[in-house]
């Protein structure tokens, strides 16, 4: 096999953070191009691997954007406002990095030769749906501009597909457990960091479902796509490992952290609600998701034990929008 480059645009957030590590060992080249809103120390080991390098540049910026694709074979395309509270800061901000520069960045890609392009767009884009499976068929009824955005820039990566230059969206679930630029503001991490160090969990409505992906099958998703050939092009896959409610999610937290913790509920206006269906990912390229939100408990309960965090409660660095207030981006 030719020596593959892939370059990870966002590799430095909490999906990239993880994956890079595994591309690495698959015998990948790898550049990380990311502002590095969260640092480089994200990266330790591995910083010291002669194939991966670290780019810090704006995906807004077309010639950093030229430079850093030039020679690659793939992208896995990660960057991104990656929360609604986060995007709702600054719209005109979430607008420009989340959709605006994606259409110069995919002409410079192709223009480039990259050969393979995956987008990682969001299971939000569905809606609220009544159906009890939601595969890739059904349409899309985003609700906020984040997911609107994610819908927009999946038609346009779709549109610039060709043999020569294939283009794969994945639609992940929310990704839960533990990453060297660990999150704090997803579901099952909010309740995991909230049980160990509150000794409550607090369940915000609580007969939602919502669909889940631990961290290293989102990273393993990734790599399965990009080993494939022609099944992957220009198609898109949900990635999803359990259909939970939150009650049912909190319920594990408190059986893995401890069973005397009391659950609390408080009214939300988020009810939105939504099992998705990944079916078509097992049954055309046959991957599966090999770890359970259990295992992603446990693995966030070990690191807090190994005292892997600084102040998971308020650090800046484990929540998307607190970062970017602290960094005036907003
Ligand atoms: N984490 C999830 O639960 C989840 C679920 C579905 C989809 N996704 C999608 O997967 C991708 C990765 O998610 P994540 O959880 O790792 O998010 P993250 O916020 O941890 O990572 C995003 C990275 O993009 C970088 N970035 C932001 N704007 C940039 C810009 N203008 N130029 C260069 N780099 C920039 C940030 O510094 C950050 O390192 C996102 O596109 C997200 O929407 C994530």
């Amino acid at each position: 096999m030719t020596k593959r480059t892939v370059v990870v645009f966002g590799g430095g957030g909490y999906v990239g953070a993880v994956l890079t590590p595994m591309l690495l060992a698959e015998g990948y080249t790898v550049r990380v191009f990311d502002t590095f809103w969260y640092g480089k120390a994200v990266f330790t080991g591995e910083a010291l691997n002669p194939n991966l390098e670290l780019i810090a540049g704006d995906i807004r910026d077309l010639e950093a954007v030229t430079s850093a694709l030039k020679g690659a074979t793939d992208v896995i395309h990660l960057a991104c406002i990656s929360n609604d509270p986060s995007f709702d800061l600054d719209p005109a901000l979430g607008k420009s990095i989340n959709l605006d520069s994606f259409a110069p960045l995919v002409k410079i890609a192709k223009q480039s030769g990259v050969h393979r392009f995956i987008y990682a767009s969001s299971s939000s884009v569905y809606g609220v749906k009544v159906e009890e499976k939601v595969t890739e068929e059904l349409s899309l009824e985003p609700l906020t501009d984040y997911s609107r955005f994610k819908a927009n820039c999946e038609e346009i990566i779709l549109a610039a597909h060709t043999s020569d230059f294939r283009c794969t969206v994945l639609r992940p679930a929310t990704v839960c457990g533990v990453s060297s630029r660990q999150r704090f503001d997803l579901s099952v991490n909010i309740l995991t960091n909230h049980a160990v160090n509150l000794k409550k969990i607090t369940v915000f409505g609580g007969s939602q479902f919502r669909p889940n992906l631990h961290i290293q099958d989102m990273a393993r998703a990734y790599l399965h796509v990009l080993a494939q050939d022609k099944k992957i092009d220009g198609a898109i896959f949900n990635v999803g490992g359990e259909n939970l409610s939150l009650d049912q999610i909190a319920l594990k937290v408190q059986k893995q952290i401890d069973l005397n913790l009391e659950i609390h509920h408080s009214d939300t206006d988020d009810l939105r609600s939504y099992r998705v269906d990944s079916s078509k990912i097992l049954d055309e390229l046959g991957f599966k998701p090999i770890y359970s939100v259990d295992q992603a408990i446990a693995d966030l309960q070990k690191a807090f034990v190994k005292d892997n965090y600084n102040n998971s409660l308020e650090n800046s660095m484990y929540f998307n929008i607190k970062r970017m207030k602290e960094l005036s981006l907003a």
